[in-house]
């Protein structure tokens, strides 16, 4: 026999270039686990269906257990030579149990059978980036009930910060707020890759090359044997579709932009113009020349990485847009980006994860900056809409307000009860209560709001989120 899987009908072997040009081992052997288990349940099945006996089925098993049992011992002889890691390991299992090792590829192609691997990789692999989501959400949380103050202890009260819009100071908004805007965001993360998930669960296995096959299988038996929860009901898609890997990109990628936003606001928030936040030195790094830095490189590089990530789905798209049915190498090009993608999002969770549970806000910095800007304004509007003058010509005055106070150097509260009273004979004493940052803060009440309760809420809601 040819030492090609294909070779008979070959007259010589590969060059060696093309060789090296069309072999996956070097990225598809994080496979092996799933190509072995994907193999186990094919040859119980071809046992059970009487393709081949129960005794040879048997002997196809406990071939399979033993290459897997060298892989994991760091034993097992990769050759380069046998093109990808499903031939490598047909080849060592053969050669570890003889001829009857010929049989498993009976009713199967490795175009269901690199399918079949990918579905069952990327099904843990989905679970096991929810879970780092799911550990950043429990940081972001952890920071945002802490920065609502205690009540218990009694120590201080809800951290408050300026909201910003247009990057501009807008309206005083509570720390934990603008944090829980993250965790929500990540939640939707979470949904959308249990959503994919779904997609994911089907198995391809028994789809054969494309058309099915003329041996009397039982698709059903092996995508129980896997854990998928229905064979793909078209052999022509199940060899075809990589769909759920696009949608694995998709979700990444807005995982990482996610990642990225959160990144930049710390990047911003760590300079010393702004110094709201304070990395942990064990996620920051230090300067070669600058003996004073400290760098938020985590953050950077985060935010960096997601271009990776946004390429490969990109890529992906790209290879399979106008791609003709049913199978073709270039699928072959789904593993090294997804896979890059994959690492890249998992290393990204984790260390932003680590980051954000250590990094120290500057509690009085926020407090000062609320007090030295113009983010009370809208409270002064508000303040005279309340006592009947309509809203847009609250505006007006409260504009005019805050030119004067820029025209002379000051903030609202700076300014006496009469000088603020030439503006609006409606203004009162009252005003300098209504436009302090606690009111501010305390009054915006409504669904979803920056006051205390309506984030303890959502404090409340996230628990029950994370917990379920
Ligand atoms: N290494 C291949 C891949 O990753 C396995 C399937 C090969 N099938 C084929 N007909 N050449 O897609």
């Amino acid at each position: 026999m040819s030492s090609k899987a294909w070779g008979g009908r070959f007259t010589k072997p590969p060059d060696k270039m093309v060789e090296g040009f069309t072999s996956s081992l070097s990225f598809d052997r994080r496979l092996y686990r799933q190509d072995i288990q994907g193999s186990v349940a094919h040859a119980r099945m071809l046992g059970r269906q009487g393709i081949i006996t129960e005794a040879e089925a048997q002997t196809l098993v406990e071939g399979l257990e033993k290459v897997l049992a060298e892989i994991e011992a760091g034993t097992f002889p990769f050759r380069i030579e046998h093109e990808d890691i499903h031939l490598n390991i047909e080849k060592r299992l053969t050669e570890l149990v003889g001829p009857t090792g010929g049989k498993l590829h009976t009713a199967r192609s490795r175009n269901d059978q690199v399918s079949t691997d990918m579905h069952l990789y990327f099904k843990e692999q989905i679970d096991e980036v929810v879970v780092l989501v799911r550990g950043l959400q429990g940081a972001i949380l952890a920071q945002a009930e802490e920065h609502l103050g205690s009540d218990a202890g009694g120590s201080f009260g809800p951290t408050i910060m300026p909201g910003y819009t247009h990057l501009q100071r807008a309206q005083p908004i509570l720390l934990s707020h603008h944090l829980m805007a993250y965790f929500f965001m990540f939640e939707r993360d979470a949904g959308r890759l249990l959503d994919c998930r779904k997609r994911t669960d089907l198995s391809p296995l028994g789809a054969g090359a494309l058309a099915g096959t003329t041996f009397p299988i039982d698709r059903a038996f092996t995508a129980g044997e896997l854990g998928f929860s229905a064979p793909y009901p078209n052999s022509i898609d199940a060899v075809s579709d990589r769909d759920y890997l696009i949608e694995f990109l998709s979700a990444a990628s807005l995982i990482m932009m996610h990642l990225s936003r959160l990144c930049e606001e710390l990047v911003m928030w760590s300079g010393t113009e702004f110094a709201f936040v304070e990395m942990d030195d064990a996620f920051a790094t230090g300067s070669s020349i600058m003996p004073q830095k400290k760098n938020p490189d985590v953050a950077e590089l985060v935010r960096g990485k997601t271009g990776r990530v946004y390429g490969s789905l990109i890529g992906l798209l790209t290879v399979l847009k106008g791609l003709p049915l049913a199978y073709h190498t270039d699928l072959q090009e789904d593993k090294e980006r997804t896979f890059d993608a994959l690492d890249t999002l998992k290393r990204c969770l984790e260390v932003t994860a680590g980051m954000v549970a250590t990094m120290r806000f500057r509690r009085e910095r926020l407090t000062q900056a609320v007090r030295q800007d113009f983010s009370n304004a809208t409270d002064l509007a508000d303040y005279l809409a309340k006592k009947g003058l309509p809203f847009r010509e609250a505006h007006e005055v409260a504009g005019k307000v805050v030119l004067h106070c820029i025209n002379t150097g000051r903030y609202l509260a700076d300014l006496p009860l009469p000088e603020l009273r030439e503006f609006s004979p409606l203004i009162g004493d009252d005003i300098f209560e209504a436009i302090s940052p606690e009111r501010c803060v305390a009054d915006r009440r409504s669904l979803g709001g920056t006051s205390p309760e309506r984030v303890a809420e959502q404090i409340a809601l996230a628990k029950k989120l994370l917990g379920a």
